[in-house]
Order: C-alpha cells, then structure tokens, then sequence
C-alpha cells in the first residue's frame, strides 16, 4: 500500500513542515531522477514512494504551485518562473537554488527523498553537491530514464492531470474509467499548459542542451543507473529496484562513458 505523504515543507518551502513526518528507513533512499520531459519521471517516483517510502520531491510541482496564487501574491521572480514554464524554458539557476535551498529539511529527511526535475543544469547538480555536503547526506545514486523522442511526444501529448488531486493519466496508455474524468475524486482532468506542441518542443531543446550533459556528470562520480523506460510503468519499476539493489550490493559498477 502506498506510504502517506505530505510535501508541504517541499511544497511552501521556509518554515512549512510536514504533517505526516515519513518513517526512518533502515535505508533511506536519497536519488536523483533524470530524464527527458515525459519520459516518466513522476511515474516512476511514485511507484518509487509506495516501495522505498521515500518522498517524491519535484521543482515542477513547486513552480505549478505559482499559478495557483493569485496575481497579488506572485514575487516578481513566482512570475518568471512562471513565464519560463509556460514557454518551455527552464526557470534560471538562481531562482530554482533560492527555491531549494529553503528546503533542506526535505534533503536532510530520515526518510530519504526522490529529486523528480532537479537537478536539471550542471551548475544546479554542483549546487546541489554543496547543499548535501552540508547536510552530511549523499546520494546513493542518480536514475536516468531513457526514451526514443517519438515515444516522449506520445507520453506528453496524451498526458491528463487532475487538477485537483493531482493523479496522472494518459489517454491511451493510463486511461481514466470514464474519459476524462479522475476515477479518484471525479474532477475534469486537464491538460497541462506545456504540454502543448510549441512548448514541447523548447523543452526538449532545453533537455538536450542543459540536462543531458548531466548523464556524463553523473556517470564519472559512478551514481549513474541508466534504465530503459520504454516498458510499462511497472517493468520500469521493477529494473529500477533491480539496478539500485545490485549498487547497494556493490554489483552494479559504473557502465564506461559513450564515445
Ligand atoms: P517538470 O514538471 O519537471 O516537467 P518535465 O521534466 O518536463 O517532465 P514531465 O513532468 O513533463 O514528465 P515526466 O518525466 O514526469 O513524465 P510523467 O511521469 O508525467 O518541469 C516543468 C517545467 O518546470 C520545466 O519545463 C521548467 O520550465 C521548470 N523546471 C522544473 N524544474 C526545473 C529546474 N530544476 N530548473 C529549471 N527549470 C525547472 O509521464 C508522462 C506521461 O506518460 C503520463 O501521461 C504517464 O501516464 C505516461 N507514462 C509514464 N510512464 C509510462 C510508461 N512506462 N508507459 C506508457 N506511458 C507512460
Ligand atoms: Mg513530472
């Protein structure tokens, strides 16, 4: 069954704490989840939580958040990030780093964390090496889900989200029981602002150019785990829990840089 959760200091940040304080795992689980957009990174995080306990925690979440506040309430960074978001464009450095480093008392967590779209350039991975360091926590390993680009604009043009809940679908391969309805609390599900062709479009320009570099950053500290995602959510899942126990097991060494 899936754990509780509650993102409210990852969410609102500063002083917010969480209502359900996650268990202290044996082993808590601290990853990176790296990806191209849609390739299936809250998916995975997700089933990931309900296995590992560990807390799904996402800077796409955290700048959705701004267009939930009203124009009054929105900094004048809460509105370029916003802008960058809806273009496509990924939200600069400074803005994100001043974003996460509020919350570290999710990276500190006794139940271990999920990072879903952060990092997402190499200045914010050597950011994020720093604010670790000073928690004293490491990453046990960074999980890079590859997919062919035709695939990605199918998973993106067919995603719905409940504006409510927040549960994703897909119109083909995660249908809701009745078409566009969430079967959990019966909301019109959406389609998200950047899902749109334009947007995808620089988003996936941005990934090639900022994000996929970090595969190699990644790879030469020996945390890289590059799994396939192009098989169903579950048999994803699984070959991720299978490649983070045979790290753990010392099993799993770092596959050689491509030329
Ligand atoms: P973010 O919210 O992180 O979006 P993203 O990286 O573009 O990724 P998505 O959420 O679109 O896809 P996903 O990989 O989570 O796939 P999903 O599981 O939903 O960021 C949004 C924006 O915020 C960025 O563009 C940027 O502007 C800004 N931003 C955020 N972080 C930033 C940062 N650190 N720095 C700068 N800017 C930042 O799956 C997609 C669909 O496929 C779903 O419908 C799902 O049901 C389906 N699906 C999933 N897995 C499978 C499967 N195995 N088989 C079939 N269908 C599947
Ligand atoms: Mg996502």
């Amino acid at each position: 069954m899936q754990g509780k959760t509650d993102r409210a200091a990852w969410l609102k940040g500063g002083d917010a704490r969480c209502n359900v304080e996650p268990k202290k795992q044996s082993h808590p689980y601290r990853l990176v989840l790296l990806g191209a957009p849609g390739v299936g990174k809250g998916t995975q995080a997700e089933l990931l939580h309900a296995r590992l306990n560990a807390c799904q925690l996402s800077t796409g979440d955290i700048f959705r958040g701004i267009k939930a506040l009203a124009e009054c309430e929105r900094t004048p960074a809460a509105k370029q990030a916003l802008d960058c978001m809806l273009r496509g464009d990924l939200v600069p450095d400074e803005i994100v780093l001043s974003l996460v480093a509020e919350r570290t008392r999710c990276l500190r967590c006794g139940g271990g964390f999920l990072l879903d779209g952060f990092p997402r350039t190499v200045a914010q991975a050597e950011a994020l090496d720093q604010l670790l360091a000073k928690q004293t926590v490491k990453l046990d390993a960074v999980v890079g889900y590859d997919l062919p680009t035709e695939q990605i604009i199918q998973r993106l043009s067919g995603r719905r989200i409940c504006p409510k809940c927040k549960k994703g679908y897909h119109v083909q391969s995660l249908p809701p029981k009745v078409a566009g309805v969430c079967d959990h609390c019966g909301t019109a599900l959406q389609q998200r602002d950047d899902d749109r062709p334009e947007a995808i479009r620089v988003r996936l320009e941005a990934y090639e150019k900022n994000t996929a570099p970090l595969a190699e950053y990644y790879r030469s500290k020996g945390l890289l785990l590059s799994i396939p995602a192009t098989e169903t959510p579950e048999k994803t899942l699984e070959r991720t829990l299978q490649a983070l126990q045979a790290k753990q097991n010392g099993g799993a060494k770092p596959p050689p840089a491509k030329r």
